[in-house]
């Protein structure tokens, strides 16, 4: 037995580096060699795609708890340091230094724009930002407390069916122009989604604001009256814009290539994204976390809801805690925490009971053996809920927010996974325990009462 398969048989994770380019495995006396591929930052993978081919096994791993599903050169997450780079930048110099748009140019391009790309950039989003007129016939369609997720679920997959221009996904310029249409409009389409819960009328962008200006104007603005964007609470939100802007092979990105591999459209796959962000596992956790906190409601009773995140029997989980690959501080939440002090302040509530829950409950939590065991720490959803209510905007935007700035993220993949020539279908098998060929029964040869396992309703 060669000394890697000696590793491999004493501690079956390791693969040995001596064979860096080679895993030996031996399936019930079969052997086969799988090659390692290396990786520029993070674990190297070990290359499965002809394993059933040459074993006859699937590889399982329902939760892709240790699958990489790509091969992507956009985003970096470093779990255990608490680290995330955007090609290769550190999201805390992005988030102080840079901008939204900025961050777009780079996800979608893999450099920082010259001075000339970013005019370019940025006149190519902001004379794309109306929508065709007809769109607002379909906010028309839902009750006015309709979630704003599901109109954004609608009418951005409604996209397609106006820009016809813009769905041969063979085409590199019709990718182009269905890419900066998007990051263009998802904004004014959550701004209208936002202003139809209010029963207010829609406000067009302006073409002399920046990104977050003209999206707060959008949102904030009414008629009867001038509305002059606060710059503190505009740059609050377009730092909250970039932290959310892209995170490797996270669900709802996940979900985008797999749509996209299809071939469907890129405003299909974008909706396809938002429906799984909506998740409170996910993005609908920045909501959920809200609401956690408001139902907490003062310091005394968080004890009580730390025992029940404990709880095996309850489904309680804190949330805006814990990630699948951050088993450190998520270094967002880190510079959410900041940003929610300065709107908090800006906005004349720096002592809002809730940031002394949220403060008071991290506290703990970061203290108990139970939290420290598993990695649990704060993630990006935590401190997001309290920044975006001091912004003006309520719990059932908030998930919205986190949409319109991942559609950049979502893009870049899926222009990156259609630019791919090896792309194929993303088709996953199964690991099938259900039951063994059996034929038909008739019904005279059937019980007559209702089986044991017979649902009502
Ligand atoms: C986002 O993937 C991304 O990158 C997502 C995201 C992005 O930018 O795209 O970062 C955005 O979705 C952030 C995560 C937001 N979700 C929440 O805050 C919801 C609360 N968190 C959990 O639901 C959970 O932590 C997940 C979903 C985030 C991660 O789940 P995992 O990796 O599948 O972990 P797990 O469920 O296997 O938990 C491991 C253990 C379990 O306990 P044991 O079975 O070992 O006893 O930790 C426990 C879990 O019960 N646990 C929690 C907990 N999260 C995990 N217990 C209490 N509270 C929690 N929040």
């Amino acid at each position: 037995m060669s000394k890697s398969d000696k590793s491999a048989k004493t501690n079956p994770e390791a693969v040995s580096k001596e064979a860096a380019d080679k895993a030996h495995l031996d399936i019930r006396g079969k052997k086969l060699d799988l090659d390692i591929l290396k990786a520029t930052m993070g674990p190297d993978v070990i290359d499965v795609q002809n394993f059933y081919k040459r074993s006859g096994y699937f590889t399982f791993d329902p939760g892709y708890t240790s699958t990489a599903s790509c091969e992507s050169k956009i985003t970096f997450i470093d779990g255990d340091e608490g680290t995330l780079l955007y090609r290769g930048y550190p999201i805390d110099q992005l988030a102080e230094y840079g901008d939204y748009l900025e961050t777009c140019y780079l996800l979608l391009y893999g450099e920082l724009p010259t001075q000339a790309e970013r005019r370019q950039f940025d006149d190519a989003i902001t004379y794309h930002t109306m929508v065709q007129e007809q769109m607002s016939i379909f906010f028309r369609g839902f009750r006015r407390d309709a979630h704003p997720m599901a109109i954004m679920v609608a009418v951005v997959g409604a996209l397609s069916a106006f820009y016809h221009d813009s769905l041969d996904i063979n085409d590199p310029e019709q990718r182009e122009i269905a890419t900066r249409r998007m990051i263009a409009k998802v904004p004014t389409l959550a701004a209208m989604a936002y202003k139809y819960s209010l029963g207010q009328p829609f406000v067009y962008p302006r073409n002399d604001l920046d990104y977050a200006s003209n999206f707060l104007h959008m949102c904030f603005s009414v008629p009867a009256e001038d509305y002059k964007v606060n710059p503190v609470l505009a740059r609050a939100m377009d730092r909250i814009f970039i932290l959310h802007a892209d995170h490797e092979q996270n669900a709802s990105t996940s979900t985008v290539r797999l749509a996209g591999s299809s071939g469907a459209n890129p405003f299909a796959c974008v909706a396809a994204g938002i429906a799984c962000l909506w998740g409170p596992a996910h993005g609908g956790a920045n909501e959920a976390a809200l609401n956690m906190l408001e139902e907490i409601g003062t310091p005394e009773r968080i004890p009580e809801f730390i025992a029940r995140a404990k709880d095996r029997n309850d489904p309680f989980r804190l949330m805006g805690f814990g990630h699948r690959v951050y088993k450190n501080y998520d270094p967002r939440a880190k510079i959410m925490q900041r940003t929610a002090h300065e709107v908090l302040s800006e906005v004349g509530h720096k002592d809002d009971p809730l940031l002394q829950v949220a403060h008071e409950l991290e506290q703990i939590a970061l203290k108990d053996d139970y939290f420290l065991e598993r990695k649990l720490y704060p993630n990006i959803d935590f401190y997001s809920g309290i920044t975006l209510r001091a912004l003006g905007f309520p719990t059932s935007m908030f998930t919205v927010l986190f949409a319109l700035a991942r559609t950049v993220g979502w893009i870049a993949h899926w222009r990156e996974m259609i630019a791919d020539p090896t792309r194929r279908i993303g088709r996953p098998r199964q690991l099938y325990t259900g039951p063994v060929r059996r034929s038909y029964v008739p019904m005279s040869k059937r019980g007559t009462g209702l089986g044991a396992d017979y649902h009502r309703d």
